[in-house]
């Protein structure tokens, strides 16, 4: 049995409580199980229900998961719901380094937002959207070129096609369609080099031994971040309900 399936049959049997125990059904998303090779019919909530007539769905909090703030913040998600942000610590750290402008350390710091807390397929685009209303244009732009411009080396920089890619994806890995014609467009703009910068600095073996605090960044983002005083995800933005389905990600509707 791999760490995977452990990590799985502890999810089920969490969900499994809190329907017994808790009176909840946790009904995942689609999204979630589309793919999963025994994927059968989407989970009842009557059918279950017919066994535990006290059970709810799940509409509010979710009590699996940490308490956020009415109004929570940036640093917030980073704390409370985000997966490991290690690699986005070390990534913009490096970016200090390299003496790049506080909003593009800023890109640095929020590259993955979509890999460690929303979506993995399309992160770039994901998190460009996420942050889109909170920072400069540029900032948005350069995080939604990384998901492209990472799969094309740029010497004059010396990046490189990343070995690990070889590895991850295999050496005849090509990309998809849409990603060359994003690159065609995003190699001629104004912003190439900002985008071109994030996976420079993009650290993809990162450092087990190093260690970074989000706090070292805490006054880049205050100047560089627009945190609505509403919090992320009641601020009637555009992408409020993306933020929303990170602080409720098992909201039944
Ligand atoms: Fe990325
Ligand atoms: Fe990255």
């Amino acid at each position: 049995m791999n760490d995977t399936m452990t990590l799985m049959q502890r999810a089920d049997a969490l969900d499994q409580r809190m329907s017994d125990e808790l009176d909840y059904i946790v009904i995942k998303s689609r999204l979630y199980s589309l793919a999963d090779a025994d994927f059968g019919p989407t989970p009842n909530a009557a059918a279950i229900m017919a066994q535990n007539p006290n059970a709810r769905v799940l509409m509010g909090d979710d009590p699996r998961l940490p308490e956020m703030p009415d109004q929570p913040t940036l640093a917030d998600f980073f704390k409370y719901r985000f997966g490991p942000a290690a690699h986005l610590l070390q990534s913009a750290r490096h970016a200090v380094k390299g003496g790049l402008p506080e909003k593009m350390v800023l890109a640095c710091l929020l590259h993955d937002i979509a890999t460690i807390g929303f979506i993995r397929g399309d992160h770039g685009y994901w998190g460009a959207q996420l942050v889109e209303p909170y920072v400069d244009e540029e900032v948005t732009w350069a995080i939604r070129a990384h998901q492209v411009l990472r799969f094309y080396a740029d010497e004059s920089v010396g990046y490189e096609y990343p070995q690990s890619y070889v590895k991850t994806f295999g050496a005849d890995y090509r990309v998809d369609p849409y990603i060359e014609e994003d690159y065609k467009r995003m190699r001629d703009h104004k912003w190439y080099m900002s985008g071109r910068m994030i996976t420079v600095h993009d650290i993809y073996s990162f450092d087990p031994t190093v260690h970074v605090e989000l706090e070292e960044f805490t006054d880049i983002i205050g100047r560089n971040f627009r945190q609505p005083k509403e919090g992320l995800g009641f601020d009637n933005s555009p992408v409020a309900h993306m933020w929303r389905a990170m602080i409720r990600p098992a909201k039944y509707l």
